[in-house]
């Protein structure tokens, strides 16, 4: 399943983000409400149970969010660092897994996996974190070795901008998992960078404009 996130705050943010020249703060601080606005459309999927609450006049109806304790935020270093600080605004108690993926800069662009720490996944809901999903390459080893490592209830990607190419990739090899992104853009160019994206996500996020 593919989720456009289109809410207009969303979309206004990511116009902002994305244009050329922009600091790192004004970027990060982006990066990291769109998490927050991602992890709060993922957050209406979740199991939910009704229960009564005692106000100060009367008892009321309510919700209580069951899945909340059950998730682990997997974060790809080093682009999706402020997007999971947004993620676990919403997500306090969720676990929290690391990897390292770097991606060769030839075509067709292979990965190596240098870290990868994450707890427990059986039976968890696994939201994956990062910015760009470009070749979709990255985010298959992740989660070639999520599948080795356990059987997870769900596993869900967070991304801000993600192109046909790789959303393709993860459907045809991963059908059960769902994606959310704020955008699909068009092309890859031959660097495998999203045309138009934003550029690099982690030079931005960190220092190189
Ligand atoms: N990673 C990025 O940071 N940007 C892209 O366009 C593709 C991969």
């Amino acid at each position: 399943m593919i989720k456009l996130v289109d809410h207009l705050l969303v979309q206004e943010k990511l116009t902002l983000i994305r244009r050329k020249g922009i600091d790192g703060i004004h970027f990060r601080g982006g990066i990291i409400e769109i998490g927050r606005w991602l992890a709060y459309e993922l957050t209406n999927t979740l199991e939910k149970e009704k229960v009564t609450v005692q106000t100060p006049l009367g008892i009321a109806d309510g919700f209580k969010i069951k899945d909340k304790n059950d998730i682990v935020v997997v974060s790809v270093l080093r682009a999706a660092i402020p997007l999971v600080e947004g993620i676990m605004r919403v997500f306090r108690n969720a676990q929290y897994g690391v990897v390292g993926a770097s991606r060769r800069d030839e075509p067709p662009f292979p990965v190596d996996i240098s870290y990868f720490k994450l707890p427990p996944v059986d039976n968890r809901i696994v939201v994956i974190a990062d910015p760009m999903l470009a070749t979709g390459n990255t985010m298959n080893a992740i989660l070639n070795r999520i599948q080795e490592k356990g059987n997870p209830r769900r596993v869900i990607l967070l991304n801000v901008i993600a192109s046909r190419q790789g959303i393709d990739l993860v459907e045809r090899e991963h059908p059960d998992v769902d994606i959310y992104t704020c955008a699909v853009d068009r092309e890859l160019n031959s660097d495998g960078y999203i045309i138009p994206g934003l550029g690099d996500a982690g030079d931005k996020a960190f220092g190189k404009p």
